[in-house]
Parts: structure tokens; C-alpha cells; sequence
């Protein structure tokens, strides 16, 4: 291949979108930035998102943002079933992507919308809606008048379809479970009168007791959305490993690969670090504890 004049091919391929690149509008370079295998994001707009102070546990836009523009070109679909105060929502209409986010607590639709309502839209359309993500493989949810009035891609059968699925699932109902001892963040947003846990409805699986029950239900769900993502597309959803108050390490991130890789390929993983998040004293000075400054963002692909 001959490079432009003064331009040796490899440079050029680096700073161009290759001609047979039909997942995004990245050049080479920036391609394989995307690629290593772990990134800090301490987020410096996320402590300063209005409206966004009530819900318990979002996680950066700009973390959504370089992974919407890795796996999408703009003006493509998005889907997240946890929406929570909507951070994919506002990364896709920032990049220009089209999304739908759906959420099971009223309130924080409230705070999407008007989150969204203060954005300048441009060609995008970005849309928050109430329901349980359990309900979005079945027919009837996309038939509501609600959303049959979206100018969403749909197949034959009338079914939704995603370029990219981008999410983050309640890590089971360790929001709800206290550490003891130690004055931990959801304390102390509990003092300040901000939600500590997300709502008391059943169908919330932060509100999952049992750990094996939560893998289960939060499973069938993401097998659930397998037709509503196109064939070879992707689905990203962050996760944590946990530690139970019991002291018992709760491997969510690979229990959640394993129970997935029958509808999915697993891709692999990058590793969001947090690099200036407050260490806890957690088992000073008998016991080692760890304190999870990273979380795993699992890449899954619909190959068939
Ligand atoms: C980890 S939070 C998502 C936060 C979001 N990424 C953000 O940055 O704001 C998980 C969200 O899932 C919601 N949720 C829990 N169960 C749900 C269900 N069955 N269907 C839809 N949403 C659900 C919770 O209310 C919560 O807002």
C-alpha cells in the first residue's frame, strides 16, 4: 500500500479510519489505545453532575463515552437496561449515538429526563423509559404505545435492534449491606437524606438476597436481550467483584462471564481503575481486605 507523499503507510494507517472498518470511526491508532486491557477513570465531571446526587452508584460518562465510540459509529443504537441517572444516556447524545435507556425506579427517570431536557440535541434521539429489564425480550413490551412511537430499527418480527448494548446491573444487594464499624460512603449518604439503596420494589435485583438467585435472574435477563442485539455486535456491562460482609469474596464479574458465555462469546475484559477514590480501613491490622478500586467491564458478543 503507497502512503500519501512524506507519509510512510504504516503512519497513515495509524491516523485514518481503515476503509473496511464497519464497527466505528476510529483511526488505527486510536483503535488500538482502546485495546489494552485497563484504564483509570477517576471522572473529575462526576462528582459535579447535576441532578444526579440521589442515586447510590453511577458510573462515569466518559468511561460510556470512549466505549460507545469504540463499538458504535455515530448515529448508531444503543441499549441499556439499567439506566439508573442515565450517564449512558448523555455519553450517547455527547457522541452523537442514539440510545434507549430503560429503568425500574420511577424517580430516576425523572432525573434522566431532565438531565437530557438541558443537553443541545443534535440529529440523536436518546430516550429514558420506565420498565423491568426482564420484560425486554418479550413482544409485548415493544408493542406499549410508548414505544412503538420511537423510530427505533426493528426486524421483521418487530423487535428492537442494537448496535451495542452498554450497561451496569445493580452488583447485587451490597447496597444494602452494611460494613459495621467503619463510616462507609452509603452512611454517609444516608445522614444527607440521598438514596442508599435503589428502590424496595421485588422486581429491583439489588433487592436479591440470596447471590446464586441474583446470578440467575440477572442471567436470564442479559440472555434475554441476545435478539435484540445484532448478529456480531457487542454488549459491555461493568461489574465488581464483592466482598459480603461475612467476609466472603463473591467473584460477580467471573460468576456473571460464566453464566453467559452459552449466549455469548466472551471477548475479554478492561479493568476501569480508580485511582483517587478513598481507601477504607477495612481489616487493619488482622485481617487482609481488600479495597476494589476496579471494576470489570466484560465484553460479550452475539456471534450467531
Ligand atoms: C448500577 S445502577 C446503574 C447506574 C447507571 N449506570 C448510572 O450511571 O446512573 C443499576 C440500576 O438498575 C436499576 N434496576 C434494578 N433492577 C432493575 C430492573 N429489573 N429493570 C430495570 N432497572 C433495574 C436500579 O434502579 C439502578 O438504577
Amino acid at each position: 500500500m503507497e502512503g500519501k507523499e512524506g507519509q510512510a503507510p504504516e503512519e497513515e494507517t495509524k491516523s485514518r479510519i481503515h476503509p473496511r472498518n464497519q464497527l466505528n470511526d476510529l483511526t488505527g491508532t486510536e483503535w488500538i489505545k482502546f485495546t489494552r486491557t485497563w484504564f483509570v477513570c477517576d471522572s473529575p465531571r462526576y462528582w459535579k453532575n447535576k441532578n444526579t446526587e440521589l442515586h447510590p452508584a453511577r458510573y462515569p460518562e466518559e468511561l460510556v463515552a470512549d466505549f460507545v465510540r469504540f463499538f458504535t459509529k455515530p448515529g448508531g443504537w444503543v441499549l441499556d437496561p439499567f439506566a439508573g441517572s442515565g450517564a449512558t444516556l448523555v455519553a450517547c447524545r455527547e457522541t452523537g449515538r442514539n440510545a434507549l435507556g430503560v429503568e425500574i425506579n420511577p424517580k430516576y427517570v425523572s432525573t434522566m429526563r431532565q438531565r437530557l431536557s438541558a443537553l443541545p440535541m443534535f440529529e440523536e434521539s436518546v430516550f429514558p423509559v420506565l420498565g423491568n429489564a426482564a420484560h425486554l425480550q418479550e413482544s409485548e413490551f415493544w408493542g406499549q404505545d410508548e414505544l412503538q412511537s420511537l423510530p427505533l430499527p426493528r426486524d421483521e418480527s418487530g423487535l428492537p435492534q442494537f448496535d451495542f448494548i452498554m450497561t451496569s446491573p445493580p452488583y447485587w444487594s451490597m447496597l444494602r449491606k452494611s460494613r459495621g464499624g467503619v463510616e462507609s460512603k452509603q452512611k454517609q449518604r444516608g445522614k444527607q437524606g440521598l438514596d442508599t439503596h435503589y428502590s424496595d420494589s421485588l422486581a429491583d435485583l439489588g433487592n436479591i438476597e440470596d447471590y446464586d438467585e441474583f446470578i440467575e435472574r440477572l442471567g436470564l435477563i442479559f440472555e434475554g436481550l441476545h435478539p435484540l442485539l445484532k448478529p456480531q455486535r457487542y454488549m459491555t456491562i461493568v461489574v465488581q467483584n464483592l466482598r459480603a460482609p461475612d467476609g466472603e469474596i463473591k467473584p460477580l464479574a467471573w460468576d456473571l462471564t460464566r453464566r453467559l458465555s452459552t449466549a455469548y462469546q466472551f471477548q475479554g475484559e478492561r479493568l476501569w481503575c480508580q485511582n483517587t477514590k478513598p481507601l477504607g480501613i477495612w481489616g487493619y491490622p488482622k485481617t487482609f481486605v481488600p479495597n476494589y478500586h476496579h471494576h470489570y467491564c466484560l465484553i460479550f458478543r452475539r456471534v450467531e
